[in-house]
């Protein structure tokens, strides 16, 4: 049996790995064992028991307000110290959180394989994500097996001379999420059916659902956010459902800003199933998610994306997606013209799948077994 580490910490690396945690649990001949470092621990939670994982080690690292420097030390030594009581033949990590960057280099300080869900992507702005850009590309120049959702995120590592043998077009297993989550709640709607007292109390209005989180926009950029929230929230014909990121960077101007306001609906983070329901029900996303980015296309919602640069540019080429930053009258005047403008709105409203059919996992675990043949 070869033994296999998947290495995560966060909401977004814990929906899109527990696909292929599955998958290779599936897989003859592999031996998988989950390590969460607990980064994140409410939000990571809630997708540990949606996704029926159980971690076999949990580094419990969260802290409230937690710094950079002294969230990758925590993790730095945590991740070492399990590594050397598994010793795995091969690590897995997904995109680019501060939990996947060190979980790269403390396999490369043991020289353990290390493989990449959703490599390639990049904005080249090292500040735009930030730490995310460069976080990505450590993790890309340690990897041995690299996971590329699209020839584009293929293409961008092929440019950075990786090998060509190492890079599979995978699709991205947030798709898999999806398509799962979508299944589940369709066999039994009352995983889902807690937004049902707000989808009454907001019934014939348009609702725009929202997320924001990105440490880049904290200070003016969330105050831009919430300030044109407040002023999208004047129409009468809106509501917004707005499920607030748990970072106190981003609750505390939030709260001060929109605590009032009958038509947002600002709520605690969802479970997955409950966010797949608000991507059926809102007519468009306002957000600076990556994720989201993936997802809203996937099921033909408009998103209009708070960030200056993404490396999610399919959507943007799909048509599906817009970038339009963070400056207040920006967003305001951008939601307005989806709102009022049924071309704008019907061009930017079609399904269209740029990351995949929903079998990544699948493939990854394959590519996975067969390197170990
Ligand atoms: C992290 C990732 C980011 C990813 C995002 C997804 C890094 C550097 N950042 O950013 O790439 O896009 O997750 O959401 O890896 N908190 C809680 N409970 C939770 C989660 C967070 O209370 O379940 C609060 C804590 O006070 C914590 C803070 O949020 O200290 C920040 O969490 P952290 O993981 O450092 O940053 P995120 O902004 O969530
Ligand atoms: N999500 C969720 N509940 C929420 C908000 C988001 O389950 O209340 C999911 C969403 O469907 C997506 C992921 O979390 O799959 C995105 O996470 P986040 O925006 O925190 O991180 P990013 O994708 O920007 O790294």
């Amino acid at each position: 049996m070869f033994k296999t580490s998947v290495i995560f910490g966060t909401r977004p690396e814990a929906i899109k790995l527990f696909p292929v945690v599955n998958a290779l649990k599936a897989t003859d001949g592999i031996d998988c064992n989950v390590l969460v470092s607990a980064q994140h621990r409410e939000m990571l939670d809630q997708v540990l028991e949606v996704g029926g994982i159980t971690p076999d080690h949990d580094l419990n690292v969260m802290q409230p307000g937690q710094s950079l420097d002294a969230l990758t030390a925590r993790l730095l030594e945590g991740i070492g110290s399990v590594l050397d009581e598994e010793k795995p033949d091969r690590v897995v990590v997904q995109g680019d959180t501060a939990t996947a960057m060190v979980a790269a280099l403390a396999a490369y300080y043991r020289k353990i394989p290390v493989s990449h869900v959703e490599a390639g992507l990049r904005s080249y702005n090292i500040y735009h994500p930030w730490p995310e850009e460069v976080n990505r590309k450590i993790i890309g120049t340690i990897a041995n097996q690299h996971f590329a959702p699209t020839d584009v995120s293929a293409g961008a590592l092929k440019a950075e001379a990786v090998p060509e043998d190492q890079v599979y077009i995978t699709g991205n297993t947030v798709i898999d999420a999806l398509h799962w989550v979508s299944g589940k709640i369709e066999n039994d709607p009352s995983l889902a059916s807690g937004l049902s007292e707000l989808e009454k109390r907001f019934q014939g209005k348009k609702i725009i659902g929202i997320t924001t989180h990105r440490r880049e926009n904290f200070g003016d950029g969330m105050d831009n956010i919430a300030s044109a929230i407040g002023e999208i929230a004047k129409r009468d014909d809106i509501a917004c459902i707005f499920p607030v990121h748990l970072n106190p960077n981003v609750r505390a101007v939030m709260n001060e800003k929109l605590g009032n306001l009958d038509n947002v609906a600002m709520i605690e983070p969802l479970d997955y199933p409950h966010f797949a329901r608000l991507l059926g029900i809102c007519h468009l996303m306002l957000t600076d998610s990556g994720g989201v980015q993936e997802e809203a296309p996937a099921l033909g919602k408009p998103v209009l994306v708070m960030r200056e640069t993404t490396e999610r540019p399919e959507g943007v080429t799909a048509g599906t997606a817009k970038l339009i930053g963070t400056d207040k009258d920006r967003i305001v005047a951008e939601v307005s013209t989806l709102l009022d403008d049924d071309d704008a709105y019907t061009a930017m409203a079609r399904a269209h799948n740029p990351f995949g059919d929903g079998n990544s996992s699948l493939r990854i675990a394959e590519i996975i077994a067969k390197g170990f043949v």
